[in-house]
């Protein structure tokens, strides 16, 4: 890591430390009204988390930031045997008062420090709304990938990153004081938890985002402003071998989705790493801006609505396969063994995104199709809504990553898939 790049990751550290130094003192006043305060947020996850989880019966499971006890009693009264942690005294003994709670281990313990077991100790972990909290999103899915067996699986739910667009974090109205206190939240993304997740070692089998429609608004009126709005998004990790090496903001490879790794290209030379910044080019003379643009500087530089454009587009993308982030000064590309895709003029009005192929495709969408070299179609897209952003999108991209930037083309027609 460049000294640039620590000192701006130290500073966000520092800056997530600030924001969350009230979150134990806040849930320890919660605790009180916790399971009683009509919060839709639980409401909308608890179907889909247990939906998730599946049957358990038989399995060790880690409950992280377990609260109340939401999860881990269920889990218990399904046959599993539950370790949950959490590092409120106060919401634990809300749990620990429970019925079922005695067949629970329950444990005090902070996820900003190293869990406090074994490696391979647990088949199953479930978190439930924590990783708002969490700073440190790799220490939290390093180590939720440490102590799961290979092939294990981790089902983690997030307040959806969006809701923070409408000025929402956890927060509750205090009995004592009648004040509302929010305990402390910091906006990630949810590229920002899968990427956490694959550099740990999880494949992500499946990340949806969830929002509340009028039947539901009906039975948790708080969440009548939010319909069709994105309150939440639950994430199915699956551990496999943890990757060696580390990716950072901008040259270095990150994983893609769910088991699926790079195939070897027909014209599959190894990659050529540039020595200074780590950047995997396939060839040593392939222009690339070499650190000098991060994926850092162009996210302190966004604002809210470009923030959720770039993130959606990037998750777009992830679902592809493996592939790397290439900041330059001007534009964002993404690549496999060669750039495929890329946006420009981010803004908080938009943004024009595009992809390549190897011959053009018919579509009111596209504001300009151009051959750029032989065989080189670059379609052009102009973004203003994150809806646009669409599963048609996700096909043309997936369809430009294949071809394109994993460099398929050049197999022989029979062997391409
Ligand atoms: C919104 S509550 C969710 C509780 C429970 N998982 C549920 O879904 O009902 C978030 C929980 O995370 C816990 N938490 C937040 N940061 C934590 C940390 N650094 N270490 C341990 N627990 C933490 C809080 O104490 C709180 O109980």
């Amino acid at each position: 890591m460049t000294p640039h790049r620590s000192a701006a990751k130290a500073r966000r550290a520092a800056a997530g430390r600030g924001a969350l130094a009230g979150v134990r003192r806040g849930y320890d006043r919660w605790a009180a009204v916790y399971d009683s305060d009509r919060n839709p947020l639980p409401a909308l996850e608890e179907p889909q988390v247990r939906r998730a989880l599946g049957t358990v019966r038989g399995l060790d499971a880690l409950d992280l930031g377990c609260g109340t006890g939401r999860h881990a009693l269920w889990l218990a009264r399904r046959g599993a045997r539950v370790t949950a942690l959490d590092f409120s005294e106060g919401m634990l003994a809300k749990a620990r008062a429970k019925p079922g709670a005695a067949r629970v281990r329950w444990v005090v313990h902070d996820l900003h420090r190293d869990l406090p077991f074994p490696d391979r100790a647990f088949d199953l972990v479930v978190s439930g709304l924590v990783l708002e909290h969490i700073g440190d999103l790799d220490r939290f899915f390093r180590e939720a990938h440490r102590v799961l067996r290979p092939g294990g699986r981790a089902v983690v739910s997030a307040m959806h990153p969006a809701m923070f667009l409408r000025g929402t974090q956890a927060r509750f109205t205090d009995p004592a004081t009648g004040r509302k206190v929010r305990p402390g939240s910091l906006p990630h993304a949810i590229a920002d938890f899968e990427r956490a997740a694959r550099r740990a070692g999880f494949s992500v089998e499946a990340a949806a985002e969830y929002a509340p429609d009028a039947r539901f608004a009906r039975r948790f009126p708080r969440a009548a402003k939010y319909l069709g709005w994105p309150m939440l998004v639950v994430l199915e990790l699956r551990a496999g071998r943890r990757p060696r090496g580390r990716r950072t903001d901008g040259c270095a490879p990150a994983a893609g989705r769910a088991g699926r790794t790079a195939r070897p290209a027909a014209a599959a030379r190894p990659l050529w790493t540039c020595p200074r910044c780590g950047a995997k080019l396939v060839g040593r003379n392939m222009w690339h801006s070499c650190g000098r643009a991060t994926l850092a500087d162009w996210k302190a530089r966004m604002g809210p609505n470009a923030r959720r454009l770039y993130d959606r587009f990037e998750t777009l993308v992830a679902a592809c396969g493996p592939y790397h982030v290439a900041p330059a000064k001007t534009r964002i590309a993404f690549m496999a063994r060669v750039r495929f895709a890329g946006l420009t003029a981010l803004s908080e009005r938009g943004m024009r995104c595009s992809f390549a192929l190897p011959a053009p495709l018919r579509s009111p969408r596209f504001a300009k199709v151009e051959e750029v070299v032989p065989g080189w179609w670059v379609h052009w897209l102009r973004i203003t809504d994150v809806r646009q952003l669409d599963a048609q999108l996700q096909r043309w991209l997936s369809r430009s990553y294949r071809l394109m930037g994993m460099q398929e083309r050049l197999r022989p027609r029979d062997r391409r898939r």
